[in-house]
């Protein structure tokens, strides 16, 4: 399959006057093949292990969304699969890597602990990143961590744990703000909220307690607000490169608004991965670049 850059904005869905051009940034990301995908534990309510799932076409999705980086001009790195640790393919779960940096992680379910040494071992070979730090705490890398500018959002309630958004701050260097989770279909924050861009995000209020609703609210006044239909297909596990973003094909409302903000919706099917509560943000670990950090004169 391929994507062109897509054509300009239909007439219908053109930007507001004055909004500016948005520009895609090359990204770096991180992905896992689904070889040994199954649904054989449940440790979210998407999950029914009695539900057979399609591994073919569960792969042949996974190379969509790959295919989709690539003829957008990102890098993909892979990281192989291990049998017996069907949700490798939610490769986000492994790690948060900023600059050179790698915070591993410490999964909250023994189904998935044994992926943290196997993200370790792909991280300390991969070309940029210099020091991996060992989690000190639960913590579900980018599934619980998202970069917004210069600021990390950290889910908890269901996954992550608190004094881990503590670690994230000390590693890094950056301003994190917690965000409790409270709807155990939405148990990552990156299955409620979705980065745009440096200052936007998309998310849907619902899935977070009344702090994380006003804090929400305060940091990003212009955000995009999903409908709970565009959330419940987790239309707001996607990916933006700052100008594409790449999101769930269910998700129609949420394409349309993106659109209407300059965004450039490339909806893609990850319909099998569903099965296991996830899509595209989950099969996708950014390898963020830095930008915080003072450049040396
Ligand atoms: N079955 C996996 C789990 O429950 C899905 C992980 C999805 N990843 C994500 N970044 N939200 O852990």
């Amino acid at each position: 399959m391929s994507v062109i850059d897509p054509a300009a904005p239909t007439p219908a869905h053109a930007p507001e006057p004055g909004t500016p051009q948005r520009r895609p940034r090359a990204r770096r990301y991180l992905m896992c093949p689904p070889r040994f995908f199954e649904v054989g534990y449940a440790i979210n309510p998407w999950m029914d292990p009695g539900l057979p799932v399609d591994v073919a076409a569960a792969n042949a999705q996974w190379e969509g969304l790959r295919q989709v980086y690539l003829d957008l001009g990102h890098e993909v790195e892979v990281i192989e699969p291990e049998p017996g640790l069907p949700d490798m393919v939610f490769a986000a779960n492994g790690a948060l890597v900023i600059g050179d940096r790698a915070l591993g992680a410490s999964f909250a379910h023994a189904e998935r602990r044994p992926e943290a040494a196997a993200h370790r071992r792909k991280l300390e070979g991969t070309s940029g990143i210099t020091t991996f730090v060992t989690p000190d705490h639960v913590n579900e890398g980018e599934g619980d961590f998202l970069v917004v500018g210069n600021t990390v959002l950290a889910g908890t309630g269901f996954r992550t744990r608190p004094p881990a958004h503590q670690q994230v701050e000390e590693v890094f260097g950056l301003p994190v703000i917690s965000l409790t989770l409270v709807d155990p279909r939405y148990y990552h924050l990156d299955t409620a909220l979705a980065v745009l861009d440096d200052q936007t995000v998309a998310y849907y209020p619902e899935a977070f307690d009344a702090d994380g609703k006003a804090m929400l609210k305060t940091m990003f006044p212009d955000a995009l607000i999903a409908t709970e239909a565009d959330a419940a297909v987790l239309g707001l596990n996607a990916v933006s490169d700052n100008y594409h973003v790449l999101l769930p094909t269910a998700a129609v409302a949420l394409a349309d608004q993106l659109r209407e903000r300059g965004y450039q919706p490339v909806p893609v099917d990850l319909s099998e991965l569903l099965k296991a509560g996830g899509s595209v943000k989950c099969c996708t670990m950014e390898l963020h670049q830095h930008r915080s950090r003072p450049v040396a004169h």
